[in-house]
């Protein structure tokens, strides 16, 4: 029906996957969403939908059989950190054993191009530094480890089959699509943007999880980037890997951190209002620092971060939110 070359998009009912298809529809591409909707929106899909599992070998056989699949952009995955430290073994079943069926499909189908979503929480507890991608490995939770064991699969699947793989090591994943009808929602949002702003629209309670870490407020500190330019970087790693480009792993932040209450005094900034909130303590699993240095996506993938300013991530997101959950109260 269509010489526009199609992606395969694990997760694509979800909240980067989502945004992802829409660039891909932008750049030319057809992307063909795969997901089992167990935290991925139907009505975020805007073109095709195969539903099934990443575990469902003869689901995944089929739709590489039915569509001419020349490319992978694998968002599918379990990740919510805190979720990952009592439930290891959903981590490592959906994650790696999921990705494991996904590309046993994509050698039997002969498609050899793929681009992960990795993640910050690969490295574990850093420094108070911005991290490079030779800072080493060191994940300190399950949901961290299984991306780590994936991208280690991946350098395996490069070197003895000639797959072409970007892992992109995404950081705070922020902000929503400004045309609208997509953004972040979870039915437990754990995700300190969105819980926020669910908070102050009264759906529900939010709590900074540790004042005590070894910053200058006491909150931990993350680098948030606008899911828009993640989406940018996933067309740019497949652009590359049609030149042959063998791929690698790449941070995808903006290099600049934030902590917890600086999020929160943003958020008052754009909206007026102050989030209510209690302190708890430290969540398991949480480090203290985590924050990219981003010059090597820079140089490889021409990765210029466009929509990643905190003003344009917290009204994004605000907007998403407002119509998304219309507001219970002042
Ligand atoms: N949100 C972030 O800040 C962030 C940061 C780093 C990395 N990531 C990674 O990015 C990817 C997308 O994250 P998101 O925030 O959009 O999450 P999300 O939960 O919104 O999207 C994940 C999608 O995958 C689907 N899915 C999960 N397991 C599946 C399976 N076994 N088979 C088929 N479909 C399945 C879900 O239904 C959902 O649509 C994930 O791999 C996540 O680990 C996210």
């Amino acid at each position: 029906m269509t010489d526009r070359p199609t992606v395969l998009v694990t997760g694509g009912a979800g909240y980067i996957g989502s945004h992802a298809c829409r660039a891909l529809a932008a750049a030319g591409y057809r992307p063909v969403v795969y997901d089992n909707l167990t935290t991925g929106h139907r009505s975020f899909v805007a073109g095709e939908l195969v539903t099934g599992d990443l575990l469902d070998g003869a689901t995944l056989a089929r739709a590489f059989a039915d569509h001419k699949v020349t490319a992978v952009m694998h968002f599918a995955a379990a990740s919510l950190v805190g979720e990952s430290m009592t439930a290891p073994q959903k981590y490592y079943v959906n994650n790696v054993q999921g990705t494991l069926s996904l590309l046993q499909a994509m050698r039997n189908a002969g498609c050899h191009r793929i681009v992960f979503s990795s993640t910050g929480a690969v490295y574990g507890n850093a420094d108070s530094k911005a991290l490079p991608e030779d800072f080493p490995c060191a994940p300190i939770n399950p949901y961290g480890a299984s991306k780590w064991m994936i991208e280690r699969m991946l350098a395996d699947y490069r070197a003895a089959y000639g797959f072409g793989a970007f892992c992109l090591r995404y950081f705070n994943a922020s902000g929503a699509d400004p045309a609208g009808g997509i953004g972040e929602l979870r039915d437990n949002e754990t995700h300190l943007i969105p819980r926020a702003m669910m908070a102050l629209q009264g759906h529900v309670e939010f709590a900074v999880f540790g004042d005590d870490y070894d910053t200058p407020d006491g909150t931990a500190i993350r680098d948030y980037i606008h899911v828009t330019d993640l989406a940018a970087a996933h067309v740019a790693a497949l652009k590359l890997l049609e030149t042959g480009h063998a791929g690698g792993s790449f941070n995808l932040g903006t290099g600049a951190g934030f902590s917890v209450r600086e999020i929160l005094t943003a958020i008052k900034q754009e909206t007026g209002r102050e989030v209510p909130h209690t302190v708890k303590p430290r969540r398991a699993g949480d480090p203290t620092y985590l924050v990219a240095d981003p010059s090597a996506a820079r140089k490889v993938l021409d990765f210029v971060p466009r929509h990643s300013d905190l003003a344009t991530v917290i009204r994004t997101a605000w907007a998403w939110h407002q119509k998304a959950h219309p507001l219970k109260s002042r």
